[in-house]
């Protein structure tokens, strides 16, 4: 039986890569570049099996290129970048890698408040550009942690993560938003209050970390409005997805002295950074680093080599979407 045809779109780690190509005819991607739509359209013709990550835009035109690939297995766990209801049409199961990057995405998430609370970065960019004159008691004030309010917003795994970190690690009190409560045994742990209006979690957390999902659904979901309600002094982290974020009104913010920092990782068009926060001194900006430890990308690329697996030999899929 011939082998089914699969193509990757970014190198993946090597490890997994040779496993891939044991099994199936396997096209990879050497140079890294991100492919373009027009030629991932010419793919969805060519191939069985396609495996994106988030950088690959497969929108309904990219979808429509062709009716071979019947199933797109994701490299990552979002998948705002992938139009489920067009796979769904044409008869395409997607998948993805939940679980595996929980704890690499709550660390970065922990990075971030950290770097932002202590003003890390800005201590870093000063020291480099030979402006440090020693050491003096009012240098670079930043936040304590222990006793603040670290607001989640959605209360999935990776928030749940990032919470038991605060928590635990650093003494910080959970309050978080979601569509409902979390498990009773959670809330007990974290000691976790539950706030069933986003404008109420807002107006109490002194730090505010995102945990949705992109898409429509939550598109700005934090917007000028939003970031009036949150607490003067306080920050915002995010960890989810560009989109969530309305960085104009964010950018105003933490020139005004409302926020006092924010900590970002996700952009709504990556690679491009809003350009209203690059000057921004209390901003500390990462690129989409969540997942991107050795043992996380290993992982990943793991769960979505089972899915393919479990495709070929048409088994259940373990991580379907949609
Ligand atoms: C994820 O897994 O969703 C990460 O953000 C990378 O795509």
């Amino acid at each position: 039986m011939a082998k089914l045809r699969v193509l990757v779109t970014r190198r993946w780690p090597a490890e997994i890569e040779r496993q891939l190509a044991e099994q199936f005819d396997v096209t990879l991607n050497e140079s890294d570049e991100p492919m373009t739509e027009a030629a991932l359209a010419v793919a969805m013709a060519e191939y069985d099996v396609l495996c994106p990550t988030v950088s690959d835009k497969i929108d309904a035109a990219v979808i429509s290129g062709g009716d071979r690939v019947k199933l797109i297995a994701n490299y990552g766990v979002g998948f705002d970048h992938i139009d489920l209801a067009a796979a769904k049409a044409r008869g395409i199961a997607v998948t993805n890698t939940p679980g595996v990057l929980t704890d690499a995405t709550a660390d970065i998430a922990m990075t971030l408040l950290l770097m932002a609370a202590r003003r890390a970065g800005e201590g870093e960019r000063e020291l480099r550009a030979g402006q440090w004159s020693g050491w003096r008691p009012t240098h670079l004030i930043g936040s304590a942690l222990k006793g603040k309010v670290l607001g989640c917003v959605g209360f999935g795994r990776i928030a749940i993560a990032t919470a038991r970190r605060a928590h635990h690690g650093f003494g910080m009190k959970i309050a978080y938003y979601g569509r409902r409560e979390c498990d009773p045994a959670v809330a007990d742990e974290l000691d976790a209050e539950f706030c069933p209006e986003l404008s109420d979690l807002l107006g109490k957390a002194d730090f505010v970390s995102l945990h949705v999902p992109g898409g429509a659904e939550t598109a700005n979901m934090i917007d000028a409005d939003a970031i009036a309600a949150m607490k003067p002094g306080s920050y915002l982290i995010n960890t989810a997805r560009g989109g969530v974020v309305d960085h104009e009104a964010l950018a105003d913010a933490l020139k005004s002295g409302h926020l006092a920092g924010a900590g970002l990782d996700v952009y709504p068009a990556e690679p491009a950074v809003p350009e209203c926060l690059l000057g921004l001194e209390n901003a500390v900006l990462l690129p989409h680093l969540g997942s991107a430890n050795a043992e996380t990308r290993v992982a990943m690329g793991m769960c979505a080599l089972a899915n393919v697996e479990a495709f070929a030999k048409g088994a259940e899929l373990p991580n379907p979407v949609g």
